[in-house]
């Protein structure tokens, strides 16, 4: 884990306009450096790199980032190996030591590692011993190759085996590490008893965690390990170092829900496929598997738990979506699961049915209708509505637009009022102001044109307050918390939040925007910190009036506040359920209306 101070020094020192420059000739424009975007094909450049911002974003593709971004981007590198290699370019050494993983903590991780490790070798061996699991895993259709590539192993009847593997059982490691179990009597016991054991692994191939399935009827089926300091289940995937070869090859991940169909498939020959591990899927899932592979397929059961788990799917999908990359929903016939369907239909019926599942588009739009009824005014309305929660998730803008148009043509509206009614910017306009045709020479680089002024109502106050905050965080130590915290709970209110927060200690008040980027990065905010970065690179704020922009938020903010008590008093006043300082208080609100009122008009 390398330390966020050391990210942010590295972003501090790069020059990303001269970064950039080895890889694709810039050109100056303006404040900023333009070219053509090496993320997409184009003729006339509409990528542009700001040096004040040390941030890069094109105004075609939506491709955007800061140079480690850029580096992960451009040289299909992942973030600790593009850290490494800005590093090495700056000349700097990368500590590998985060606060989170040094010392103890690593040698706490260290032990674990070692005593897992021992785990799955015992349980490996037991396997081997045990006639009635053999025999189980052979009822299954599982071959002794697969059993071993996947470290399969047993854990026998009994309450102490692990006794028999490790040399202290009273270690408190094992406890850590969530093998065993100390009982309130002070009694130690193993948690894993009777059951077929599933080593889940972490990238380098370390075992983390179990999975342990019982052998025959009986509750629960599965046991997974606790969260330990090694284990997060909403990180991690099951099947992921044994699928790494097919990933590459195939440029496709399959995502199933349970560890058998992950190993039925394997031995089939469809050696692409990960599970989540009893948990629905997370945004960190996706993530993760979008970076190794341009397509990923999630195939759920054909049942109504299926359905629902494809939804969390879809939701988590969402905010990692790019136009470059693909997902897909594949849903089995109800009674199948991957691994009952492989067996039955064979490898290549299930490879055609993954080439052809359901595109993300499509099933977003099916699921946001679900329960509409769109022959009526109501249920296209409802249509839209439901949409305005997921759609500007969406962080593939190509994508995002081509939806907005669906959803459009299915609601009965225009693009532009299904946009405006998403709280999403206009489709095309973002793109124009750059065609040198329209502007000449020597105008590219510069803003594009502000919106029309009434859009700016229809975009919630807290998104642009975020805008306004990240375009200069200084501003954050202006907005009282309490004022914020009156705001609807969203992705944006959290961010600006998190951005008020990280500016009271101070180090990154003065870094620039692509700093706190990196701050962000792999964050619950960094979707939206990074929507409001786009709005401001296509001028939805104008940043010489940050302040007065923030002046007027803060006072909408305020009457918003007084309105809402204003309406509290009066119904506490129409039921006579109001003290006696309510008449005073209610006429203080209205001055503090009124004053805010003529202040905002004149
Ligand atoms: P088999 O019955 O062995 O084929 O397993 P399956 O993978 O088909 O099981 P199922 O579809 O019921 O569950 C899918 C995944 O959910 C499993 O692989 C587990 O990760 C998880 N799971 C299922 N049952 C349980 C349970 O009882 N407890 C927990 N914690 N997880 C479960
Ligand atoms: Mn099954």
């Amino acid at each position: 884990m390398i330390p966020q101070a050391f990210i942010q020094d590295l972003i501090a020192r790069v020059d990303i306009v001269e970064l950039i420059q080895r890889y694709i000739p810039l050109k100056k424009a303006g404040a900023n450096y333009s070219a053509c975007c090496p993320f997409h094909n184009e003729k006339s450049p509409s990528f542009t790199v700001s040096p004040s911002k040390q941030f890069y974003h094109c105004f075609g593709c939506g491709a955007h980032g800061t140079a480690i971004g850029f580096l992960m981007e451009y040289s299909g590198l992942g973030f600790v190996d593009a850290v490494k290699d800005l590093a090495q370019q700056m000349g700097l050494e990368v500590p590998d030591d985060g606060p989170a993983f040094s010392g103890p903590a690593r040698e706490q991780q260290r032990s674990l590692i070692d005593v897992m490790g021992t785990a799955a070798r015992f349980y490996r061996e037991q396997l081997k011993l045990n006639p009635r699991a053999i025999d189980y895993l052979k009822r299954r259709g599982l071959t002794g190759d697969i059993a071993a590539r996947f470290g399969i192993g047993f854990a026998p009847e009994g309450w102490q085996n692990l006794d028999k593997a490790f040399p202290k059982y009273d270690e408190p490691a094992l406890a850590e590490a969530g093998l065993v179990i100390d009982n309130d009597a002070g009694r130690r016991y193993d948690r894993f008893r009777d059951r077929i054991m599933f080593p889940i692994q972490d990238a380098k191939g370390n075992v983390i965690a179990f999975g342990g399935r019982i052998l025959d009827a009986g509750e629960p089926k599965y046991l997974n390990s606790p969260e330990t300091p090694l284990f997060e289940k909403g990180r991690e995937l099951y099947g992921l170092p044994q699928a790494r070869v097919g990933i590459r090859e195939t440029g496709t991940v399959i995502v199933v829900e349970g560890y058998m169909d992950v190993v039925a498939l394997a031995q089939f020959g469809v050696a692409n496929a990960v599970a989540t591990l009893g948990t629905a899927t997370t945004p960190t899932h996706v993530q993760k598997l979008l970076r190794q592979a341009d397509r990923l397929v999630f195939c759920f059961d054909g049942d109504k738990a299926g359905r629902k788990a494809a939804r969390r799917g879809l939701e988590a999908s969402l905010p990692h979506l790019a136009d470059d990359k693909s997902v897909c929903f594949l849903f089995l016939p109800a009674e199948h699961d991957p691994d009952s369907y492989v067996r039955e239909h064979g490898a290549e019926a299930f490879q055609l049915a993954a080439r052809n599942a359901t595109p993300l588009g499509r099933f977003l739009i099916d699921s946001m209708a679900e329960g509409c009824d769109l022959a009526t005014a109501e249920g296209r309305a409802h249509l839209v509505h439901n949409a305005k929660e997921m759609v500007p998730k969406i962080a593939a803008p190509v994508l995002r637009l081509q939806i907005v148009r669906d959803l459009a043509q299915v609601a009965q509206l225009s693009a532009e009022e299904t946009a405006t009614a998403l709280g999403l910017a206009p489709p095309p306009r973002a793109a124009k102001p750059y065609s040198p045709d329209k502007f000449g020479k020597g105008s590219f680089g510069k803003k594009p044109l502000p919106p029309p002024e009434p859009r700016v109502g229809v975009v919630p106050l807290e998104r642009q307050l975020l805008r306004v905050l990240l375009a200069q965080p200084r501003l954050g130590d202006r907005v009282p918390h309490e004022l914020v915290a009156q705001l609807p709970a969203t992705d944006e209110r959290a961010a600006v939040m998190a951005i008020i927060d990280a500016g009271e200690d101070g180090s990154l008040l003065d870094a620039p925007l692509g700093a706190w980027i990196e701050h962000f990065r792999d964050s619950s905010h960094e979707a939206a910190v990074v929507r409001a970065m786009q709005s401001i690179e296509e001028g939805y704020v104008d940043e010489s009036k940050l302040e007065v922009s923030l002046t007027d938020l803060l006072e909408r903010l305020e009457l918003q506040a007084i309105e809402a008590e204003l309406k509290t008093l009066q119904g506490l006043i129409a039921s006579g359920r109001a003290n006696s300082d309510a008449a005073g208080r209610l006429g203080a609100l209205l001055a503090k209306k009124q004053k805010l009122k003529s202040g905002q008009t004149a």
